[in-house]
């Protein structure tokens, strides 16, 4: 029997989380949130303003949490709520964050618990702004934004853009979806110091190779291992660009996507970003050939046609191998190797022929490991000679793995070069 990947201890336990919640209709979402939070393992103390309870009830938020839902200044049983709550915290969140709640943060106010737990806090605010269009274009919320971000420190997450409240249509100003807001307090909860503001390029999926309008050459390649890098290295602080072949997953939170088709168009996406980037990490399954000749019309089959023919391929740019002499010196660039035989050595050739700092390899015929599934099980080699084989894990902890490793990687090289 195969074994089962290791599931990993929730990623937020022990973290505490003050979720405060104030008064708009996206509030009902706040709810998924402190669900979401408490789910991967942080405390999650809910502040409640008085006019979001005509949205939504303490005890919804108390059902998700487990814990107490604080609505009041001075609370009972001679405890310094308006202090505790906001020393203890590792992260202050806001979601939804009305304007009339922006400007009260602006000003410093502190006449209900949430505007005390501010005051008093240090640790990191993150506000979710949730309002009408026109309301969010105003220039005093704009300017109320700003402070709150330039002066407080204050991190902004969204508003997005899409339908607002029923009767108002769609604008800006509309909170992000609950998902989104988890990503972007994760963001703050896991930020890894060696990553913060660092510039990671990914690429990933397939590339598919036009043979007529409607065929391609492709392969199997799902892009779930590139994905994956991708949404981890932005949420342990990195600044990510990922350029993808055709993948059907949706582009990660906060990761400039930038979708591709061909392996040409993946290249010159990659020449254009490389010399920025710290970290480079080539996991896509790039065709190596692909047909000489793109037919304008689709090929036909049926009498009177002579039949497809025969198709020519050309071998298409390594990238890797092209473009590694394009980056800043210091960078760190990690390469995958998916091999059916041979693996280590294959391996090994790659990462000497390729200069890579490390090299990724996996077989896709095990188990669990390779294209379109949610596991993988790699073995990964280093310039130094050292050999580590890790075992079946998803994805989304190999990704971490590897950016562990790289991070490493970085800082030993800026030790080294003084910078
Ligand atoms: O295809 P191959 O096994 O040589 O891939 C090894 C590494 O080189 C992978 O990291 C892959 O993303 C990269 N590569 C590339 N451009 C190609 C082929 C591979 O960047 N045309």
């Amino acid at each position: 029997m195969a074994d089962r990947p290791l599931t990993p201890r929730p990623p937020w336990e022990g973290r505490r989380v003050v979720l405060g919640v104030t008064g708009g209709i996206a509030a009902y979402k706040a709810v998924q949130v402190a669900r979401d939070l408490t789910r991967l393992g942080a405390r999650v103390d809910t502040v409640l303003t008085e006019s979001v309870r005509a949205f939504v009830a303490p005890l919804s938020f108390e059902g998700v949490t487990g814990r107490e839902a604080h609505t009041e200044l001075l609370a009972g049983e001679g405890r310094a709520l308006h202090i505790g709550l906001g020393q203890e915290a590792d992260l202050i969140l806001v979601a939804p964050a009305t304007a009339d709640f922006v400007a009260r943060a602006a000003q410093g106010r502190s006449d209900d618990l949430l505007g005390t737990t501010l005051l008093v806090t240090r640790a990191p605010v993150l506000l979710a702004p949730a309002m009408n269009d026109r309301m969010y274009g105003h220039t005093q919320s704009q300017r109320n934004l700003e402070h709150c971000r330039d002066v407080l420190g204050y991190r902004l997450a969204g508003p997005g853009v899409g339908p607002l409240a029923a009767g108002e249509g769609a604008g800006p100003g509309r909170m992000l979806e609950p998902e989104a807001l988890v990503d972007h307090a994760g963001r703050i909860l896991g930020a890894d110091s060696r990553l913060e503001g660092r510039r990671i390029l990914v690429t990933a999926g397939p590339t598919w190779e036009p043979l007529d309008p409607v065929r391609y050459l492709g392969n199997r390649s799902s892009g779930r291992m590139g994905f994956a890098l991708a949404r981890e290295a932005w949420l342990r602080g990195g600044d990510v660009v990922l350029v993808a072949g055709p993948s059907e997953l949706p582009d990660p939170v906060g990761v400039r996507t930038v979708r591709i088709r061909t392996a040409r168009e993946m290249f010159r996406e990659v020449e254009a970003h490389i010399p920025e980037a710290d970290v480079t990490i080539f996991a896509a399954a790039v065709s190596d050939f692909r047909p000489r000749e793109v037919r304008s019309q689709k090929t036909k089959k049926g009498p009177g046609v002579s039949g497809p023919g025969p198709i020519e391929l050309i071998e298409n740019p390594d990238i890797a191998l092209e473009t590694v002499g394009l980056k800043r010196d210091g960078a760190v660039v990690v390469g995958f190797a998916l091999e059916t035989e041979k693996l280590r050595e294959r391996a090994l050739e790659k990462l000497r022929d390729k200069d890579f700092d490390f090299i990724v390899a996996n077989d896709p015929g095990e188990e669990g490991a390779g294209f379109e599934v949610e596991t993988n099980r790699v073995l990964i080699l280093d310039r130094q000679g050292e050999e580590e084989r890790l075992p079946l894990l998803r994805k989304d902890i190999v990704a971490g793995a590897i950016l562990d490793r790289a991070a490493s990687r970085l800082s030993q090289v800026d030790v080294r070069s003084g910078s």
